[in-house]
């Protein structure tokens, strides 16, 4: 699948937000290793903090579906202008523990709402010293 193909999945993911208070519609699309993909959307709460983000909601689905360890590219879009949607921080650790159990530089691919700019990123550079499952093994 192209980066363009998984941006597009993760655009009609967003179609299906539930953000009826911030009206923040973000897709995400997380594909395998073996070219599955699963996708997610945020998902909000009248309870604001309960709020669900797009890529915990997919990464959740991959759980499911192949294991995070199989997590190998994930595409987010968000909003409705220009500015390009990089995942929250929160969203940015959910990755980096798919990442440390693959042992791969999972890259994200970050897109604006209105399709105009498309970024790449490896979680690497999203969380630099970050702390994950490398951190406990010898627990
Ligand atoms: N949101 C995501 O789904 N992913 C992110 O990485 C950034 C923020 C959602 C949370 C909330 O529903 C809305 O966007 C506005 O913050």
């Amino acid at each position: 699948m192209t980066d363009e193909q998984l941006v597009t999945l993760a655009r009609e993911a967003a179609t299906k937000a539930y953000a009826p208070y911030s009206k923040f519609k973000v897709g995400c699309a997380v594909e395998s290793v073996d070219g599955e993909v699963v996708t997610g959307a945020n998902m909000e709460n009248a309870c604001y903090r309960l709020g669900i983000c797009a890529e915990q909601s997919a990464l959740t689905a991959a759980q499911h579906a192949f294991g995070l360890h199989k997590v190998a590219r994930i595409a987010v879009v968000g909003g409705a202008d220009p500015t390009v949607c990089t995942p929250c921080g929160g969203c940015r650790q959910a990755i980096l523990e798919a990442a440390q159990l693959s042992g791969r530089d999972v890259e994200i691919i970050c897109g604006s709402g209105d399709g105009s700019v498309v970024e790449r990123h490896g979680i690497g550079a999203l969380i630099p010293f970050g702390f994950g499952p490398n951190n406990l093994v010898s627990q």
